[in-house]
């Protein structure tokens, strides 16, 4: 009896770790943060897999076993309370489950501590788009760029209702409240461009309030920074084609002057020549007051008039004018 239920454990045991280790249910790893919640799923999952192992190999080898046959008419003997049994079936759970929470505080307050030399980024979530504000660089952008290896303290606030901040590859993820500033500290452990989603069902753009977040080297980072200041400086079509590139319009909107390809909403290099300059800035500020035919209202972000300054306003207005003409 026992070679039979530990062979059925073993085999219930090694198919559900199978599953659960070895099928990649998130992409690989690129913070330290996550790094450490992925320690925290690991040592949790295998607890778990450990006591499913046992109770589905008991479970599965009573109902063979204990079955009522045709011949067998009777109820089986009543039992009544097992002293021993229940002490240590409170006893194992108890103490997996303190050792869980030391771990887990462990991870936590590592996560939570902030290096003296981290960078600052202020981030807006508004339906439907993400802003990042570099507040000792002067750059506001819709596009998240960090460094490998620095820390990042990410301030978040909501201009609206919930949205959740998600990159899979950081595994952290942290709702943004109205009313309320959350923290996020991230450690990003590999350069790459990753999907930065909202993970919180927001309205009706909620599935288009998604953007990237590149990671760099920090010469990279330095070069973007220069090019930013560079363009903020230059003014004119520099400027405007920055604010387009930055406010994340590409996501939404075909402009192949820009790289812009998004299907969301119309493509630019077929509307734009027939608008004038007055209709276009209307349409950034105010978007919903007069939506194309076939596009809904509610889907582009009403605060591009606040996050974009009137300079930079004018230059993306004059670039749109410049970029679709003929
Ligand atoms: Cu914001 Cu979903």
């Amino acid at each position: 009896m026992i070679i039979q239920l530990a062979v059925m454990g073993v085999v219930i045991g090694a198919a559900s770790m199978a599953a659960a280790l070895y099928i990649p249910w998130l992409p690989d790893i690129g913070s330290k943060e996550g790094g450490r919640i992925d320690d925290l799923y690991l040592l949790a999952s295998i607890i778990c897999l450990v006591i499913f192992a046992i109770v589905a190999s008991v479970s599965i080898y009573a109902v063979i076993k204990f079955r009522a046959r045709p011949d067998d008419e009777e109820d089986g003997k009543p039992i009544h309370g097992h002293t021993g049994l229940e002490i240590v079936w409170t006893i194992i759970p108890a103490a997996l489950v303190t050792v869980i929470a030391i771990f887990s505080g462990v991870a936590l307050v590592k996560n939570e501590d902030l290096k003296a030399d981290h960078r600052l980024i202020e981030v807006k979530a508004a339906q439907f788009a993400w802003s990042f504000t570099y507040p000792d660089l002067d750059i506001t952008t819709g596009i998240l760029r960090v460094v490998e290896g620095e820390q990042i303290e990410l301030r978040m606030e909501s201009e609206d209702v919930i949205h959740s901040f998600w990159v899979p590859e950081w595994r952290l993820k942290q709702d943004v409240v109205p009313g309320t500033v959350q923290r996020l500290i991230i450690t990003p452990t590999r350069t790459g461009s990753f999907p930065l989603i909202c993970t919180e069902l927001c309205g009706l753009g909620h599935a288009t309030m998604r953007t990237t977040a590149i990671v760099l080297s920090r010469e990279d980072f330095d070069t973007w920074v220069a090019e930013q200041q560079q363009a903020a400086q230059a003014g004119g079509a520099a400027e405007g084609k920055q604010a387009f590139v930055n406010a994340g319009c590409g996501g939404c909107h075909v402009l192949a002057d820009a790289g812009g390809t998004g299907q969301v909403g119309p493509d630019l290099d077929k509307v734009l020549p027939s608008l004038d300059a007055e209709f276009i800035r209307a349409s950034i500020v105010d978007p919903n007051a007069d939506v194309a035919a076939g596009y809904q209202p509610g889907v582009m972000p009403e605060t591009y008039g606040d996050q974009l300054s009137t300079e930079q306003l004018d230059a993306l207005v004059d670039y749109l004018v410049e970029a679709t003409k003929g």
